[in-house]
C-alpha cells in the first residue's frame, strides 16, 4: 500500500480524529498515487495515523476510512460499518419506511450516501476513492437488507469535481421510476431515478412533523420551495384550510400534485414561480399568511459564496416576515453547511429591524436522527431550521 507522510504539525488534528489530509499537507509519497489508490497516511516521523483513500488531483487528497492500524480497507470493514449503520436506524423510531442509512464521515464511510426508500436503496459515491469500493457496498447492502432494486445516483458536482464519467444507473435487481413511501400518517412518490439528490429530502422528517405545531385549523399556510410537498401535506394534515405551494420546478409540483391527491387532500395551490418574485408580488399585494415556511437549496456551497448567500437569505427574511400575520410563524432553513445558525439568527434580526416586527424564537431544528454529525467533522452538520413567531 502507498505510504504518505504529512507535514509537521497536522498529525494532531488526525490524531483527534479529523478524517481529511488537503493536498498542501503531503510532503511525500512511497509511489506516485492515481485517483482512488488505498493509503496509509503517517506522521513527518512515520508513525501511523490511519488508512484512508486518495485522490491527489482534489483539494482534500485523502479521506482517512480507519483510524485504527488493526483495521484496514478492505471488504470486511465496509460490511462491518455498513451493519453498524443498520443496527443505528434500526433503534431510532424515525416513523417511516424512508431514511438515510449512511451518512458519509457522519457512519464513518466518507464519501458514500445510502438512502433507502421502502424496499428499494439509492446510493450515491461522492468521492471517487469511494466509489471504488461500490461491488463490495452493493454485495453488503444485498446482504443486509434484501432489498428489491439499488440504484446509483451521480450528481452532476461529483462527476466534475471528482472525475466520475459514469452516469450512474441500476447497480442491483430492478428499480422503478417512482416509490411510494410513507412518513408520519402520509405517502409520497419518490422518482428514485430522476428526482432531486436521491428522491427525497429525507433529512427534512423530523422538522416536517415538527412544523404540524404552528398550524391552526382554518390557517392559511405557504409553503416556498415545496419540492414535492412535504411541508404542504403536514400543513393539511394539521388543519389548514388552504396551502399555497411554491417551486421552480416543474416536475416536483407534478409529483405533489400526485401526492396530495394519494393523500385525499384538496385545497393546495400548486405554483410553478421563482420564490423570491413569488414573495415580492405577495407583499406587494399585502397578501399575509398564518404560517410561512421557507426551505431553499443550498446558497452556499463554498465560503466564498457566504455573502451573497446571506444577501438571498435577508431578501427571503424580510420579505417572509411582512407577508407573516402578527401572531404568525415564520420558519426557515439552511441546508448549507458554510451557513451557521448564528447567520440565519443575525440575518433575522436585520430584517426583523427593517421590518419593525418584534420576532419571538419558539423552535430550532437540525437534520433528523438518521444524519448524524461527527464533532470532529463539522461539514456533516448542514441542516438548521429556526422556527420564529412574527408579533
Ligand atoms: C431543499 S428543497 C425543499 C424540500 C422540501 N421542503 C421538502 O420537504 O421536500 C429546495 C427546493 O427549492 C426548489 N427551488 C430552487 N430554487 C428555487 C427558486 N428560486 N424558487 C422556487 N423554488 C426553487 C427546488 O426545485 C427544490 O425543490
Amino acid at each position: 500500500m502507498i505510504q504518505v507522510r504529512i507535514k509537521p504539525g497536522v498529525e494532531d488534528r488526525i490524531r483527534g480524529f479529523f478524517p481529511w489530509v488537503y493536498r498542501p499537507e503531503i510532503i511525500s509519497y512511497s509511489k506516485q498515487p492515481k485517483k482512488g489508490d488505498l493509503v496509509v497516511v503517517r506522521d513527518y516521523s512515520g508513525r501511523f495515523l490511519g488508512y484512508g483513500y486518495i485522490n491527489p488531483s482534489t483539494n482534500i487528497s485523502i479521506r482517512i476510512v480507519s483510524f485504527n492500524k488493526e483495521e484496514p480497507i478492505g471488504e470486511e470493514l465496509i460490511r462491518k460499518r455498513l451493519k453498524d449503520a443498520l443496527d443505528y436506524r434500526k433503534r431510532l423510531s424515525l416513523d417511516s419506511n424512508a431514511y438515510r442509512l449512511v451518512h458519509s464521515e457522519g457512519d464513518f464511510l466518507p464519501g458514500l450516501i445510502v438512502d433507502v426508500y421502502g424496499e428499494y436503496a439509492v446510493v450515491e459515491f461522492t468521492t471517487y476513492g469511494m466509489r471504488s469500493f461500490k461491488d463490495w457496498v452493493v454485495k453488503a447492502l444485498v446482504e443486509l437488507l434484501k432489498p428489491k432494486g439499488i440504484y446509483e445516483r451521480v450528481s452532476d458536482y461529483v462527476a466534475t469535481i471528482e472525475g466520475v464519467e459514469d452516469k450512474g444507473g441500476i447497480l442491483y435487481g430492478d428499480v422503478p421510476e417512482e416509490v411510494t413511501i410513507w412518513e408520519h400518517d402520509l405517502k409520497f412518490l419518490v422518482l428514485v431515478p430522476r428526482g432531486q439528490k436521491t428522491g427525497f429530502f429525507l433529512d427534512q422528517r423530523r422538522a416536517r412533523r415538527l412544523i404540524r405545531n404552528f398550524v391552526k385549523p382554518g390557517d392559511e399556510c405557504l409553503d416556498l420551495f415545496c419540492h414535492t410537498g412535504g411541508f404542504a401535506l403536514n400543513m393539511k394534515r394539521a388543519g389548514a384550510k388552504k396551502v399555497t405551494a411554491v417551486d421552480l420546478s416543474e416536475e416536483a409540483l407534478k409529483v405533489g400534485k400526485k401526492n396530495a391527491s394519494l393523500n385525499q387532500m384538496s385545497d393546495v395551490e400548486w405554483l410553478e414561480a421563482n420564490a423570491f418574485d413569488f414573495l415580492r408580488k405577495m407583499h406587494a399585494e399585502g397578501r399575509r399568511f398564518d404560517l410561512v415556511v421557507i426551505d431553499p437549496p443550498s446558497f452556499a456551497k463554498n465560503k466564498a459564496s457566504v455573502p451573497s448567500a446571506l444577501r438571498g437569505y435577508k431578501e427571503l427574511f424580510f420579505r417572509g416576515l411582512h407577508v407573516t400575520k402578527p401572531g404568525g410563524y415564520l420558519v426557515v432553513y439552511s441546508c448549507s453547511f458554510h451557513i451557521r445558525r448564528e447567520h440565519l439568527l443575525q440575518t433575522l434580526l436585520e430584517a426583523s429591524k427593517d421590518v419593525k416586527r418584534q420576532v419571538r424564537i419558539v423552535g430550532e431544528s437540525i437534520q433528523d436522527l438518521d444524519h448524524p454529525w461527527m464533532l470532529q467533522t463539522p461539514n456533516t452538520l448542514y441542516l438548521k431550521g429556526i422556527y420564529a413567531e412574527v408579533l
